[in-house]
């Protein structure tokens, strides 16, 4: 078993262990007293584990109730957040009780949403059954749902109070969505970790990988928990890849839409001599070998509209993560209006 502890405005814990999923009860009990828990999943995911979390959750003194939402980021709306809230109110939740995240992404972000927001705020535990979800999203307590106008463009930082990885889970995952979370993980090696490129070349053991980019993450969140400064550069390929995935109306998921993000942005830095020669064909190796490779079709002028509602915009001006070499990333303070010219340099 792996522990690491993140010291945010909370302190709570990642646990990474094979068949925790099983014992899921025990590990929260560790954290909460007795008390009522909505476990809030997707289609895909609660046929497959909402009966053994609920069982553990049972046989640990907890009275469990079940929310399901149909897959997809397009699901990620207020209507569905209504619902939620309401399942919630329907069965009396207090502000002593908790709501348990059981999914990837989307799944934890709007689960986090609800309870950040249900009277004004209750607790609650992150079970990330993606990779996406495990080496990213459930850490940090970013929690969202998506607009019209873009992705996660409402919502709150709320951090969970525990989050446990079962590795096991990953083998129902798909292929496609076992690329989708590699994205992730290459992004965290292109950010500061050559090394971890470098593993990805080889055999690796996927408990090590979700181990260095939970140790990662947790750095970044206790450093700048609100992205003002170092979190920001979590979004590299981000800006760029929420576009793709906007523009694609999500048929694009977000692990392939960031790779494509990736890929766009270290171009545009090489041709632009803001990065070392020879970044962008390492990561369109990694990427590949991950089945990462596909190019985007849509153009450099409407990547750059779709971006101009990023979260790191500031009135005119927008915070852009570059790389300057693999391995290395920084935060670039430039235009709006630039962005094409990134753009157009990416697509070239
Ligand atoms: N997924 C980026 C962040 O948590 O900041």
């Amino acid at each position: 078993m792996r522990k690491i502890t993140v010291n945010a405005s909370r302190q709570y814990e990642i646990i990474i262990s094979r068949d925790i999923i099983k014992n899921a009860g025990e590990f929260v009990a560790g954290v909460h007293k007795k008390c009522k828990a909505m476990i809030i999943s997707d289609s895909n995911v609660f046929p497959l584990y909402c009966s053994t979390v609920k069982k553990s959750l049972e046989e640990n003194g907890f009275e469990s109730f079940t929310f399901c939402f149909e897959a997809g980021e397009e699901r990620k709306n207020i209507s569905t957040l209504n619902d939620i809230w309401n399942a919630l109110a329907q069965n009396q939740f207090t502000r002593s009780d908790l709501i348990v995240a059981l999914g990837g992404g989307v799944c934890g972000d709007i689960s986090g949403f609800a309870a950040a927001s249900y009277l004004r705020g209750i607790e609650f535990v992150q079970i990330p059954t993606s990779l996406l979800a495990m080496t990213d999203s459930s850490v940090g307590g970013k929690t969202a749902i998506d607009l019209e106008y873009g992705k996660n463009l409402v919502g709150a930082f709320w951090q969970p109070s525990l989050v446990l990885c079962d590795p096991n889970v990953l083998d129902t995952l798909s292929k496609h969505y076992y690329s989708d979370g590699m994205a992730e993980v290459i992004k965290y090696g292109m950010i500061n970790r050559p090394m971890l490129l470098e593993s990805l070349e080889g055999d690796f053991d996927i408990e090590d990988i979700i181990e260095i980019c939970a140790q990662d993450k947790r750095e970044i969140v206790e450093a700048d928990e609100h992205d003002n400064a170092a979190r920001k550069l979590l979004n590299f390929g981000h800006t760029f890849g929420h576009s793709i995935e906007k523009l694609s109306d999500f048929t694009i998921t977000h692990g392939f839409a960031v790779a494509m993000g990736m890929k766009i942005i270290t171009k545009a830095c090489e041709n632009m001599n803001l990065c070392e020669k020879g970044a962008y064909e390492k990561l369109c190796t990694i990427l590949a070998k991950f089945a990462l490779d596909n190019n985007t079709t849509y153009s450099a002028g409407a990547i750059a509209d779709a971006a101009m509602l990023d979260k790191k915009t500031s009135g005119e001006r927008i915070s852009l993560v570059i790389p300057t070499k693999t391995g290395c990333c920084e935060l670039f303070d430039t235009t709006k209006s630039e962005l094409l010219k990134f753009t157009q340099a990416g697509l070239e």
